[in-house]
């Protein structure tokens, strides 16, 4: 296909290093190529720069219109936030002085309970909306609050800021400390309804809806199930959590007795699909893994939310071998950081300490978890068809990389090639590097009014 034989036009094309991930290669280093983008925002073609002059006639762009990359800069695939709580983005950093189930009394559901108030919903929404875009999470996967309307002007504020995401109003029936924060199970099937309809009105191109039962001690099993039956109906995707910490897995045992395990409650009611992701996973056993990897649903692993809230330590090597698809979440804000880059560095912390505990542990490498970060998040979200890495036909979804910026974080010294530029850019890096975010091929760093 090319420029004489299709309608598409280049858009841009990009000329230098590219850092990508494939199911083969976890880290592969392209090093002088060039990659264009079309009109509608997906990948045209990434080749040898040397036939430069040769794609321009073919594509029809002009060799002056091409943007050099730097030598201390590359493109990376955006990163995939698998699981942040929007809401819970106004007391990120604090409040992580409570095991799980306190926590989520004390100081969740009271903040949940305000979005109500759209004033309120829209400037925390568009903070953190901002927030992660600028720090490099093309795609996020959003749990909002039990509030309708609110969680759709979450949807309406990813489109805006262009950022690609999934929304889930969040659903809970049962358990809440909380009297003004939970609904009956009618109200929660209606809005539900409403909810799916109305996002999907939006036609939003990056956009969807997520069926969100909040996690089974929330829930009544009929909710669960009305929640399972949406999903298969409307064809969605699902998240929830999932054995996170010992004690909620002992209370899932004691509110549905004639469930095998905490996976055995998701299958049971219907929610565990080729398009469901579950956080967390501490504690699952291999038995559950296995229906995980039978039922094609996906993992996030949230190392910084499982460290400071005491929740457990997630085996990735362990998930990995039993081939369940996996990426990574920040769990804003039972995670203290809303970067993708922190859950990497999190992710490479929590695995070296499985392996002081057991020296027979194989360590994740940096590698490894870029992939997670990148192709894997896209894998886990069932949308590896569309983003994760820069393959033709894929949407650019990418990040434009500076290690060194004026004042940033990074020093760089002789005879550092690109593995060494990228693994300082993982472990030091910070926005400041981040000098410029693509979603679909729109430009979506630097934000317009900056
Ligand atoms: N389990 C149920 N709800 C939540 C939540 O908001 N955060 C975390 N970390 N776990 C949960
Ligand atoms: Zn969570």
């Amino acid at each position: 296909m090319n420029q004489n034989d299709t309608a598409a036009r280049i858009a841009h094309v990009f000329r230098g290093t590219f850092v990508h991930s494939t199911p083969r290669t976890a880290l592969e280093i392209l090093q002088d190529c060039v990659l264009g983008v079309d009109d509608e925002g997906k990948i045209a073609f990434i080749e040898k720069d040397q036939d430069v002059v040769s794609l321009s006639k073919m594509w029809g762009f002009k060799t002056s219109d091409i943007k050099q990359l730097g030598q201390y800069e590359f493109l990376m695939p955006g990163m995939v936030d698998t699981h942040i709580h929007a809401s819970q983005y106004s007391y990120t950093g604090t409040a992580l002085d409570l095991p799980l189930l306190e926590w989520l009394n004390t100081y969740t559901f009271p903040v949940e309970a305000k979005y109500k108030d759209l004033d309120f919903a829209n400037d925390v929404y568009t903070k953190v909306v901002r927030r992660t875009l600028k720090n490099g999470s093309t795609t996020a996967c959003y749990f909002a609050t039990i509030h309708t309307d609110a969680s759709l002007l979450l949807g309406e504020l990813a489109d805006k800021f262009g950022q690609r995401a999934l929304v889930g109003k969040v659903c809970m029936d049962c358990n809440s400390a909380v009297p003004q924060y939970k609904e009956s199970h009618s109200e929660c099937k209606e809005e539900t309804d409403r909810f799916i309809k109305e996002l999907l009105k939006k036609k939003y191109l990056n956009v969807k809806p997520v069926v969100t039962p909040r996690f089974a001690p929330s829930c009544s099993s009929s909710l669960l199930s009305e929640l399972g039956a949406i999903a298969y109906n409307n064809k969605l995707h699902i998240q929830s959590h999932i054995s996170e910490n010992k004690e909620e897995v002992e209370l899932v045992k004691t509110l549905f007795p004639g469930c095998k395990s905490y996976t055995d409650v998701y299958l049971k009611h219907n929610l565990l699909t080729d398009r469901s992701v579950m956080a967390h996973g501490c504690h699952l056993t291999d038995e559950e893994l296995e229906i995980f990897c039978e039922t094609g649903s996906a993992i996030s692993h949230c190392p910084n939310s499982n460290i400071s809230i005491c929740s457990g330590m997630l085996n990735v090597r362990n998930v990995l071998n039993h081939k369940v698809k996996l990426g990574l979440g920040t769990d804003v804000a039972g995670g203290y950081s809303p970067s993708m880059l922190d859950a990497i560095r999190r992710t490479l912390d929590t695995s070296k300490a499985l392996t002081i505990q057991d020296p027979q542990h194989e360590t994740l490498s940096f590698e490894e978890v870029f992939r997670l970060a990148t192709l894997g998040g896209s894998e886990a979200l069932s949308l590896d068809d569309q983003i994760g890495n820069f393959v033709v036909g894929k949407d650019f979804d990418a990040l434009r990389v500076n290690v060194c910026v004026p004042d940033g974080p990074i020093d760089l010294f002789p005879g550092e090639g690109p593995k060494v530029i990228l693994e300082k850019f993982l472990n030091l890096g910070d926005d400041r590097n981040i000098t410029e975010v693509y979603v679909a091929g729109r430009q979506v760093v630097p934000f317009p009014d900056t």
